[in-house]
C-alpha cells in the first residue's frame, strides 16, 4: 500500500467515524426533547355551515384544548376582582389574556353549578367543535380539583341585555336595521345548531345570552343548559330549563320536553324585547288589560298598531319592514308548536327582510 492509498483511507474511516457520532448526537438530542404539550386531540368536526350537514369528516382540531391552572392562573391574575366582566347563574366570567397574546373570557364555574357537569371533559369536546359565526367559540376548559373552567373567544360589546336595558336610548348603537341584524344573526346561529347531524337544542334563548363582538355582530352564547338531543333524551327532560318570560306555553303545562320548537319561541320574545326594548318578564298594558310581552305582541299586531310598540320612533324602518318583523316574530311565539316556523325558515324571513332594507 503506497502512501497516498492509505492516507485516503485514514480519512475516509475518520469521516465515517465522525459522521456517526454526529448521527449519535442528534437522535440523542431528538430523544431527549420534551414531549409537546397540549397536542391537539383527534377529534371530529363539524362541517361548515354552508357545505352539506351530511358530511362529517374526521381531522385534527387544534382549537380546543385543556389550559392548565398555572396560565390561567397568570392570565387572571390570580382571578383578580378587577378583572370581573360579568357574573352569571353559573358563575364569574372574567376578561383574560393567555400567554399567547390572545385575549379570551374565563368562566369559572360554581361548585354547585357542576352537578350538571358530571362528564365535563366530554361535554367541551363536544361544544369545542362547533363552528359558526354566530355562536361563541370554546377555546378550551381546565380540570383542576373540583374547579372546572371555560375558557371562550371575548366578545367587545358585552350583551345585548346591556345594551337593551343598561345603557339610555340617547346615541344608542342599536339602530333598526343593526338590531334587524342581530335578529338575522342570532336566528342564523340558532338554526346552526339545530341543523347539526345530532341538532343542539340551547333552552336558554335571552338577551343577556346574545353577545356582540366590535361591529355589533351576534354570538349566542352560554350552552351551560343544552343538551344534546339524542333518541334517547329527547323526551325526557328531568329539569325544567329556560328564564322567565321566554319560555314558551307548553313549559307550562308541564310538558318540558327539550324540542326545537321551544328555541324557536324564545326567539320570537327575544325579537319581541330587542323591537320593543321591554324585559319578556314585565307585563304590559293594553285595553286596560295587564298582559305578557308575547300577548300584547299579538294583540298589537291583531290591531295594526306595530309603530306603538317601537321604543326608538320607527328611525330607519319603512312601515313595511316594521310590520314584517313583528309578523315574523308572532308566527315564532305561535301557541301551537306545529305552527312556529322552524329557524331555517326564520333565517330566509330575516334575510328577505335585510334586503329589503
Ligand atoms: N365570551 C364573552 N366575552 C365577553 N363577555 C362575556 C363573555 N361571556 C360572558 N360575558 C359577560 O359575562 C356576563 C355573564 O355571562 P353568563 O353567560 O355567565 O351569564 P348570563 O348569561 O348573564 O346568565 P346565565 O348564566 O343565567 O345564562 C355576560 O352578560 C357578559 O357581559
Ligand atoms: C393567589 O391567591 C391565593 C389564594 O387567594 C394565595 O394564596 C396566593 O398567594 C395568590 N398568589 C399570587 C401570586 O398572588
Ligand atoms: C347588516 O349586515 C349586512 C350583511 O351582513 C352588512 O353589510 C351591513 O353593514 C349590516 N348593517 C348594519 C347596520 O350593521
Ligand atoms: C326581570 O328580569 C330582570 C333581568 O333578568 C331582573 O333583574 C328582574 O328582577 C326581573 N323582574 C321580575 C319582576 O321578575
Amino acid at each position: 500500500m503506497d502512501y497516498q492509498t492509505s492516507l485516503i483511507l485514514a480519512t475516509s474511516t475518520s469521516s465515517i467515524f465522525l459522521l456517526l457520532i454526529v448521527f449519535a448526537v442528534v437522535m440523542l438530542v431528538c430523544r431527549r426533547r420534551p414531549p409537546i404539550e397540549n397536542h391537539p386531540r383527534r377529534s371530529l368536526n363539524f362541517p361548515d355551515p354552508d357545505l352539506n350537514t351530511e358530511t362529517v369528516t374526521e381531522s385534527f382540531d387544534p382549537s380546543i384544548c385543556e389550559i392548565s391552572m398555572a396560565e390561567l392562573t397568570i392570565a387572571t391574575k390570580n382571578f383578580s376582582s378587577d378583572l370581573i366582566v360579568g357574573d352569571g347563574s353559573f358563575g364569574l366570567v372574567y376578561k383574560a389574556q393567555l400567554s399567547n397574546g390572545v385575549v379570551v373570557a374565563v368562566k369559572k364555574l360554581d361548585h354547585d353549578a357542576l352537578q350538571g357537569f358530571r362528564e365535563f371533559a366530554a361535554e367541551m369536546d363536544t361544544l369545542g367543535r362547533l363552528k359558526h359565526p354566530n355562536i361563541v367559540r370554546i377555546l378550551g376548559y381546565c380540570i383542576s380539583g373540583l374547579d372546572r373552567i371555560l375558557i371562550y373567544e371575548f366578545l367587545e360589546k358585552s350583551s345585548l341585555d346591556y345594551w337593551l336595558h343598561e345603557t339610555d336610548d340617547e346615541n344608542s348603537p342599536l339602530t333598526w336595521p343593526t338590531r334587524v341584524n342581530i335578529t338575522r344573526d342570532v336566528a342564523k346561529g340558532l338554526a346552526y345548531l339545530h341543523g347539526l347531524p345530532k341538532p343542539i337544542i340551547h333552552r336558554d334563548i335571552k338577551s343577556s345570552n346574545v353577545l356582540l363582538d366590535s361591529d355589533f355582530v351576534a354570538h349566542i352564547a352560554d350552552f351551560g343548559l343544552a343538551r344534546r338531543m339524542d333518541e334517547s333524551r329527547s323526551h325526557v327532560s328531568t329539569q325544567v330549563a329556560g328564564t322567565m318570560g321566554y319560555m314558551p306555553p307548553e313549559y307550562w303545562e308541564g310538558n318540558t320536553a327539550a324540542t326545537v320548537k321551544a328555541d324557536v319561541y324564545s326567539f320570537g320574545v327575544l325579537m319581541l324585547e330587542l323591537a320593543t326594548r321591554r324585559r319578556p318578564n314585565l307585563t304590559v298594558f293594553v285595553d286596560e288589560k295587564e298582559v305578557g310581552l308575547a300577548q300584547w305582541a299579538v294583540i298589537m299586531v291583531e290591531q295594526s298598531r306595530c309603530y306603538e310598540m317601537l321604543d326608538f320612533g320607527g328611525v330607519g324602518g319603512s312601515e313595511k319592514g316594521v310590520e314584517e318583523y313583528f309578523r315574523i316574530a308572532c308566527l315564532c311565539i305561535k301557541e301551537s308548536t306545529r305552527e312556529r316556523p322552524t329557524m331555517n325558515q326564520v333565517v330566509e324571513l330575516l334575510e328577505e327582510l335585510c334586503r329589503l332594507m
